[in-house]
């Protein structure tokens, strides 16, 4: 699996060996504003990437156009060698792309079984009623079942089975949803700020379970402000700002990078880097700045 992706140009979208999504020309209006403006960019299979950037980035929107949930005004996709430009999201999740969700307040009233049950269906785009009349769907149920149950049992999620999924910690609904996603067996999955409100135990935990998805061939794009996290378990990370992608590059060039640092700076930004970073970041803008000055 060709995940070592140091060697690569860190431009803004730069092919890569494997890619299993490439996007082309998407553009997303909101009125006045463009939401997403990404000229061309590859996913490589089997890696992990981070998607970062400023509060208002796009970030969101980006990924509601990829995974159907938005339309986007223009622009191309491809998954897996397929066309999906016009794919909604249960034929995305029956081709091997899913998101995750945060729970709806609905879902809070369920069993974790049932969520982890429902996931398959949802992602399906299948009749929840119709499912419990259908003979046929007895059989399929049980399958579900027994499937959901061995993701809770890996998700160490067992003892919860039963209980509301309300009723359980933030960081274990966290992992809920990310057990849920896996009903659908999928290719490609994309995590939403999988970390947030996650405390730091429960944390680490995550970031083996998402280490754990890329063992098992799964590709994944997640996003993320916690750097320490991006630091952690990226292989490649896509930065953007002003809906356009700025920036590619391994975790660790990213840092560095001027752009990145300036686009940062630039906007509002609601979970900072960490103090010492937010300082390194300063010196070298007001450096630059007196590098200007001095021309
Ligand atoms: N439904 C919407 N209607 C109008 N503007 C929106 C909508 N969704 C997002 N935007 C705007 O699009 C831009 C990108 O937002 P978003 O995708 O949420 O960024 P991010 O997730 O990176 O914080 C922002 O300027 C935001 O205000
Ligand atoms: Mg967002």
């Amino acid at each position: 699996m060709p995940t070592d992706l140091e060697h690569l140009p860190r431009e803004p979208g730069v092919p890569k060996p494997d890619p299993i999504l490439v996007v082309d020309n998407m553009r997303k209006r909101f009125g006045g504003i463009v939401a997403v403006d990404v000229d061309h960019l590859e996913i490589q299979r089997g890696a992990i990437t981070a998607l970062i950037g400023p509060n208002g980035a796009g970030k969101t929107t980006f990924f509601n156009v990829l995974t159907g949930f938005d339309k986007p005004d223009e622009g191309h996709k491809v998954f897996d060698g397929e066309t999906i430009d016009r794919a909604r999201p249960h034929r995305l999740a029956q081709k091997g792309m899913v998101r995750t969700f945060q729970l709806t307040k609905a879902l809070t009233k369920l069993a974790v079984i049932e969520n982890m049950k429902l996931g398959a269906k949802d992602q399906k785009g299948e009749n929840f009623a119709r499912s419990l009349i259908t003979p046929i769907w007895k059989k399929q149920e049980k399958e579900i079942e027994q499937r959901a149950d061995v993701l809770l049992e890996k998700f160490q999620m067992d003892q919860m089975r039963d209980e509301y999924a309300g009723a359980i910690s933030g960081g274990q609904r966290k992992l809920l949803e990310m057990s849920r996603s896996l009903m659908t067996d999928p290719k490609l999955v994309m995590l939403d700020e999988p970390m947030a409100g996650v405390n730091p135990a429960l944390k680490q935990k995550l970031l083996d379970h998402v280490r754990g998805l890329k063992d098992q061939g799964i590709t994944v794009v997640f996003v993320e402000h916690d750097m320490d996290v991006v630091q952690g378990i990226s292989d490649w990370v896509v930065v953007m700002a002003e809906g356009a992608i700025i920036a590619e590059g391994p975790p660790r060039s990213i840092a560095e990078n001027k752009k990145v640092i300036d686009a940062y700076l630039g906007a509002h930004h609601d979970a900072p880097l960490d103090l010492d970073q937010e300082q390194a970041f300063l010196a070298e803008d007001m450096a630059e700045e007196q590098e200007t000055e001095e021309q």
